[in-house]
């Protein structure tokens, strides 16, 4: 409302839907959220029984292929992503030409799309075919080798942006752990005997990475999509997916939040901060949602998890300010009427900062487990009835009328 123009072409109607508010581009099975009344399922499965119940690459499994795996699909599967999580030895040299001070999620974004470069057998330019089409045994094996490829190496390509700013050396990825484990592995590993991850932190990191998976079509999902669209290959497709998500107002929200609470410093300055949002000078990070209009079911999740974690890293010191700033927005009139609730950043940074991690590595974190929900999107969107169909949305041009070119000397 208010954003909205229309025009008639020979092809009907137009109408502008800025920023997409009520714009459908494709008809999807993997994700459902009911907006106003605050729920999330994967696939028919309520987030809250798989948080509970399931594990990060078990629910992959089910976004990506649609339902649960067997036991034996399961080791497959799991197998497969380890297997390929170990990187090769020439992406050191990658790593090692950033700036020391690098934003992790730079680092990140680049890599993906480094990626790409190692696996010609994924690039339909460079096959000069088609690939990923239904019904062609070989093409379906081929896109299962970039999925295992790219939720495999996205956990060793975030440690090694995390370890080499510290001007550590890399760690292979060890065999026998779960996904998270392996991951906190390659980040914390210091020695060949002295590193375990603590079991709650393990679960606790599996935990966000399963309900980071996947969240329809938010703003990165889109651009993995519209990529992906033109054909390009998979990694090209995540890389662009990886730097919408960098953003503030998306997978950046978590580390915004955190540079807040730190800005306010005490639960007394929260009445300040509060009238600086509603005087627009200021953004509450961490509230608010595109489609929640109620709580974000996550933050449920989010915010139990945390208390498991705060048992063994301690409190984080920012968390009262955080909850004297969650109380004070929730009884305001000002988010009241907006329908403005915590969405699952509010609390994921806490978690992030309690278990060690930079701030700017937390939307790595986010980006992580988001590729899982990248894929399932991008296979289902290259296997559908009918192939795919380049996204190519029109405009309501409101430039200059035709006018005559001007030579310089004859501008006024
Ligand atoms: N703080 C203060 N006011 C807000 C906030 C906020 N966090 N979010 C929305 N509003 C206000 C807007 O100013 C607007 O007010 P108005 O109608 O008086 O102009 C009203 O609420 C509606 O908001 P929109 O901007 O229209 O909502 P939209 O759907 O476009 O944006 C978004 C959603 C980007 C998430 C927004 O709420 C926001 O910026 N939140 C803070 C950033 C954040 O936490 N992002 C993470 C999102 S979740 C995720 O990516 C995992």
């Amino acid at each position: 409302p208010g954003e909205r123009e229309e025009n008639e072409t020979e092809k009907g109607l137009r109408v502008q839907d800025k920023g997409f508010l009520n714009t459908a581009v494709i008809r999807s099975g993997i994700t459902y959220i009911d907006g106003d009344a605050g729920v999330l399922r994967y696939r028919g499965y309520p987030i809250e029984q798989l948080a509970l119940k399931s594990s990060h690459l078990e629910t992959a499994y089910l976004l990506i292929y649609g339902s649960l795996p067997t036991n034996e699909q399961f080791k497959f599967f799991e197998s497969e992503v380890m297997r390929h999580s170990v990187m090769h030895a020439d992406a050191e040299g990658f790593f090692r030409s950033f700036r020391y001070d690098a934003h992790p999620m730079s680092m990140l974004t680049s890599a993906f799309a480094m990626l790409g470069s190692y696996y010609s057998e994924a690039n339909p330019s460079l096959q000069g075919q088609r690939l990923y089409t239904q019904g062609n045994a070989a093409s379906l094996a081929t896109m299962d080798r970039q999925i295992y490829r790219l939720i495999g190496k996205a956990t060793t390509l975030a440690a090694m942006a995390y370890r080499v700013r510290q001007g550590r050396n890399f760690v292979t990825p060890p065999t026998g752990l779960s996904y998270t484990g392996s991951f906190l592995y390659q980040m914390d590993h210091l020695s060949e005997e002295n590193y375990t991850p603590n079991p709650v932190l393990e679960k606790a990191l599996d935990v966000l990475f399963l309900i980071h998976a996947d969240h329809e079509l938010n703003a990165s999902c889109t651009t993995v999509l519209q990529t992906g669209s033109s054909l390009v290959d998979p990694y090209s497709a995540i890389a662009a997916g990886c730097a919408s998500l960098y953003g503030p107002l998306h997978g950046g929200a978590n580390e915004a939040v955190i540079r807040m609470l730190i800005s306010i410093g005490s639960p007394q300055n929260v009445p300040a901060f509060i009238e600086a949002v509603k005087r627009r000078e200021k953004t509450l990070s961490g509230f608010g949602h595109r489609v929640y209009k109620t709580s974000d079911p996550r933050s449920f999740i989010v915010r139990k998890t945390a208390d498991e974690v705060f048992k063994v890293t301690g409190k984080d010191e920012l968390l009262e300010t955080a909850m004297a700033l969650h109380d004070a927005a929730m009884k305001d009139e000002y988010f009241i009427k907006r329908k403005l609730a915590p969405n699952v950043d509010f609390w994921s940074g806490l978690i992030y900062r309690a278990m060690g991690f930079p701030l700017d590595f937390f939307p790595v974190l986010f980006a992580v487990p988001r590729v899982v929900g990248w894929l399932a999107h991008w296979r289902q969107m290259m296997l559908q009835e009918g192939g795919v169909k380049i996204w190519r949305p029109r405009q309501v041009y409101v430039g200059a009328g035709k006018r005559d070119y001007v030579p310089v000397e004859e501008r006024e």
